[in-house]
């Protein structure tokens, strides 16, 4: 049995070997297999264990081989296991990359020149550059066709696609996030369930100052288009959540409400707009045009 490899060359290998071909069937989305399912792990585990049983067992099946040996086959065994092992494929294709002259070869290119005894080699330029120039000529031509004359996508288009992507990346991440919301960043909620969520807000905290219906009693009335502290989402929301002029009644909300709350609760004061309640207090402030409101 001639075996070369050192065991501990052939056990890492045959595992990756293994853990890798498991990562390429195991569909688990971006994660590794291997840290997303525990079976994968016991599985890995279970083949490094066999992996070190056979190489075990090998071992031993070779030690009774030899065993049986009689002197003189023990002594050729030795001798054959004592040679060293190379690895002469990649050894000759370093070499023939390189492309340099052996030392006893140099007098064939050596140069006439003799400067102070200095003298040249003319050496030819090393294959493994000589492939990489070839390849680079390949790899433009290919860009070249792909790029400029069939016209493929350029740093502005790429960037817009990445710009685009990570968008959808930020709205995706702002849905898991509601509680971001602060006066730069609110919407207008327009979801049902929100504007309901806004309402039982409503009722069990303003009502007692705005009226269940809005209409206004100590505080404004916030259905019609006057507004003592601008209108619109984002003054609506940062009313709500810094409270109104000192000393007017209308205290900040934000240690009460959660951001998503406020802008629910907001959202909900914005419906009510034109409902126009009975008994509503008269209109105070100014009317509100949103600034990108179009003009009449
Ligand atoms: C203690 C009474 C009181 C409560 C409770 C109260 N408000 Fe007010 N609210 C006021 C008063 C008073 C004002 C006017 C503030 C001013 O003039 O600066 C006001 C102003 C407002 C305004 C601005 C109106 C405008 O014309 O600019 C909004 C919006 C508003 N309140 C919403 C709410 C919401 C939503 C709640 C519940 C989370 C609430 N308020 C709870 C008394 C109250």
């Amino acid at each position: 049995m001639k075996n070369n490899t050192t065991w501990w060359i052939r056990i890492p290998a045959l595992f990756f070997l293994i853990l890798g071909l498991m990562e390429i069937f195991i569909d688990s989305g971006n994660k590794l297999a291997i840290l997303e399912y525990p079976m994968a792990q016991v599985f890995m585990l279970f083949i490094l264990l066999l992996i070190i049983a056979i190489e075990g067992i090998l071992t031993a099946i070779e030690n009774v081989m030899f065993q049986t040996l009689d002197d003189a086959a023990k002594e050729r065994y030795l001798e054959s296991k004592k040679t060293k092992w190379e690895w002469t494929w990649g050894k000759k294709t370093y070499d023939k990359l390189l492309g340099s002259k052996p030392m006893e070869a140099e007098g064939e290119i050596i140069l006439d020149h003799n400067y102070d005894g200095i003298r040249e080699l003319d050496n030819k330029l090393p294959p493994w550059w000589v492939y990489l120039f070839y390849a680079s000529i390949v790899f433009a031509v290919v860009y070249m066709f792909r790029f400029h004359v069939f016209g493929g996508y350029d740093q502005k288009l790429e960037y817009e696609r990445e710009i685009a992507a990570a968008q959808v990346e930020i709205e995706e991440y702002k849905k898991t996030a509601k509680d971001l919301i602060d006066f730069n960043t609110v919407e207008l909620l327009t979801d049902a369930s929100d504007l309901s969520a806004g309402e039982t807000i409503f009722t069990t905290n303003c009502a007692v100052c705005h009226k269940p219906d809005g209409g206004g009693a100590i505080g404004p009335n916030l259905t019609d288009e006057h507004w003592i502290l601008g209108g619109g989402i984002k003054n609506v929301f940062n009313t709500i959540s810094e409270g109104g002029r000192a000393g007017k009644g209308m205290v900040a909300w934000k240690s009460n409400l959660k951001p998503e709350e406020m802008a629910q609760v907001s959202s909900y004061v914005l419906s009510m707009q034109g409902t126009d309640p009975a008994d509503a207090k008269a209109p105070e402030g100014d009317v509100w045009v949103e600034a990108n409101a179009p003009m009449e």
